[in-house]
């Protein structure tokens, strides 16, 4: 049955510009926040976000008698309207937490008015219990979209193991075996993995690149870029500064460990995570852009192809050479990107089944709202977000 509102409940808005500010406040009042919202890169990384007005809400906090016991993190970014005109600020969450005792009292329902009082929302990647929770309150569910994998060597069997073995021991409550395990599975991977080599050269062997192309890694995305992601842009809307921030982000958020630890209840574990971005040249000119975020999900390290602005398909040989470039340079040991890039995954794989994960969206929008059927993976999905 649904509980009461705990008194002494109240609804705290974090503005773009307060970030920092409620970071320091936790830093001088640890004991108000015995569930933390946010940690310093992070914190860091969203205030830098190119596509976020000062006024923009950057967290909606619960406190209960001033304690903060659940929160909800909002990312801004632009999604197009379906006739190329224009575009609207939507706002992704890129986080959704109420503290376990308090569960089932209608604090999360306080989050999303809150929440809804600042204009379209979307939600992505969420856990099951997010799920319950959105269809009940009636938001619109999206067609789910593919995430395709590529593994690409030993160190995948090696990873799953890894990710199986810590989670059953979690749930049988052994922790602190699990970081032992963890570690020493960690230490030893580079056994698992010296047969990486082969793989890729094997892979990169198959992949269909046509010759007078090829794919330069950039630091940052020349501005001449803008007319080529007008052109090439899907519904997400990715400008030159949304990819540097990225690309800056990732220089920052190679972080050690974690600045605030103990509190996170997801799987901010403070691996090392980067962004890159290649340009796509023909003849020196550059045709086409991706983007990729190199990080570790599920237990496995990986590089998403996060983005890709191609003028035809006959581009994504490319794109993922350059992703095995990654992958070789950062540790890998899967590949991921679009369903767009299934054909060709299952093609590397000698044709059999490319595996795929659904990831399901959610947006609460006014019914004139474009539509969200051409969807894709955005840089502002908990997942990849910036932690
Ligand atoms: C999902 C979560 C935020 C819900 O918070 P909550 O404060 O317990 O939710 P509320 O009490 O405000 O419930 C609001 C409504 O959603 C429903 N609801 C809540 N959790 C649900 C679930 N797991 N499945 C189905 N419905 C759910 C409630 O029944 C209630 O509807 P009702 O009043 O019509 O019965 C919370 O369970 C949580 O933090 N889970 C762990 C973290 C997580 O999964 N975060 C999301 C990451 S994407």
């Amino acid at each position: 049955m649904r509980g009461e509102l705990p008194a002494g409940t109240k609804l705290d808005v974090v503005r773009h510009r307060e970030l920092m500010a409620l970071l320091d406040d936790i830093r001088a009042h640890p004991a108000h926040y015995p569930v933390l919202p946010i940690d310093a890169p992070r914190a860091a990384l969203h205030a830098a976000n190119p596509d976020a007005d000062p006024d923009d809400p950057s967290l909606l906090l619960v406190r209960v008698d001033g304690q903060c016991r659940a929160y909800l993190g909002l990312t801004p970014q632009f999604i197009a309207h379906g006739n190329g005109n224009g575009k609207d600020k939507v706002f992704a969450f890129s986080t959704l937490l109420v503290d376990a005792p308090l569960r089932g009292a209608g604090i999360a329902d306080r989050l999303l008015e809150g929440a809804r009082a600042f204009g379209p929302l979307l939600t992505i990647g969420n856990s099951n219990a997010a799920q319950g929770f959105f269809r009940k309150r009636g938001l619109l569910r999206l067609p789910p979209y593919r995430v395709v994998y590529l593994p690409i060597g030993a160190g995948h069997g090696w990873s799953r193991l890894r990710g199986g073995l810590l989670r059953r021991l979690n749930r049988r409550g052994l922790p602190r075996l699990s970081v032992f395990a963890g570690d020493l599975f960690d230490r030893l991977r580079p056994l698992a993995i010296l047969s990486r080599p082969r793989h890729l050269r094997r892979l990169r062997e198959h992949l269909p690149v046509e010759a007078e192309r090829n794919a330069q890694a950039c630091d940052r995305v020349p501005d001449a870029c803008e007319s080529l992601l007008d052109r090439l842009a899907g519904r997400v809307v990715w400008r030159v500064a949304t990819i540097n921030w990225l690309l800056d982000c990732g220089a920052a958020g190679r972080v050690e460990g974690q600045a605030l630890p103990g509190q996170y209840h997801f799987r901010f574990d403070g691996t090392p995570r980067s962004y890159h971005a290649c340009l796509l040249r023909e003849a020196g000119v550059v045709r086409g852009l991706a983007v990729y975020l190199c990080h570790r999900i599920h237990g496995q390290w990986t590089v998403s192809i996060l983005k890709a602005f191609l003028p035809d398909e006959s581009w994504r040989g490319l794109v993922v050479a350059h992703a095995l470039d990654l992958a070789a340079g950062h540790g890998g040991d899967v590949i991921r990107g679009g369903d767009d890039f299934e054909a060709l995954f299952t093609a590397l794989r000698d044709g059999r089944p490319a595996p795929v994960r659904l990831r399901q969206a959610y947006a609460d929008a006014p019914a004139e709202w474009p539509g969200f059927d051409d969807y894709q993976e955005s840089f502002a999905d908990g997942d990849i977000a910036l932690y």
